[in-house]
């Protein structure tokens, strides 16, 4: 399939976009200085906070899943049995439970994702979301696939 090129301009910090490649949703999300600091609050929660048994590029081997922190690229389907999950960024969110710190919800079976797609503990989800190929090109173009 063709690479889908994405334009970081018009994602406004916060913001997350949905872009289609090879017939799968990409997520992009622009995180925020805050959202960033919520990465490091709950290692010890995290079923592999490091993605060291996930199938990866070498650049989403860091705690940001990323090739620059501010831009999360991955592939929007949960790694349980193929569900989408919803984007949910509020910290402990109603129902998502007090020590939630933001992140990707699944509502088929209830898996949780933080906002490096890195898989809480004790889910039905095995494996970290998978983080696609991209490039990010001058011009703040980024480039998946
Ligand atoms: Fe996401 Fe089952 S498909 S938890």
């Amino acid at each position: 399939g063709a690479p889908a090129e994405v334009d970081l301009a018009k994602l406004a910090p916060g913001a997350i976009m949905t872009v289609g490649w090879r017939g799968k949703p990409v997520w992009v999300l622009h995180r925020t200085p805050a959202m960033l600091a919520t990465l490091g609050n709950h290692n010890a929660l995290l079923l592999d906070p490091n993605s060291t048994t996930d199938q990866q590029p070498d650049y989403a081997r860091n705690p940001t899943r990323s090739r620059e922190p501010a831009y999360f690229v991955a592939i929007g389907i949960c790694t349980h049995l193929g569900c989408v999950p919803v984007f949910r960024p509020e910290p402990n969110a109603p129902g998502l439970g007090a020590d939630w710190p933001g992140g990707f919800y699944c509502p088929c079976h209830g898996s949780k994702y933080d906002l490096a797609g890195r898989v809480f503990r004790n889910m039905p989800a095995p494996l970290n979301l998978e983080i696609p190929p991209y490039t990010l090109l001058p011009d703040n173009k980024l480039l998946i696939g």
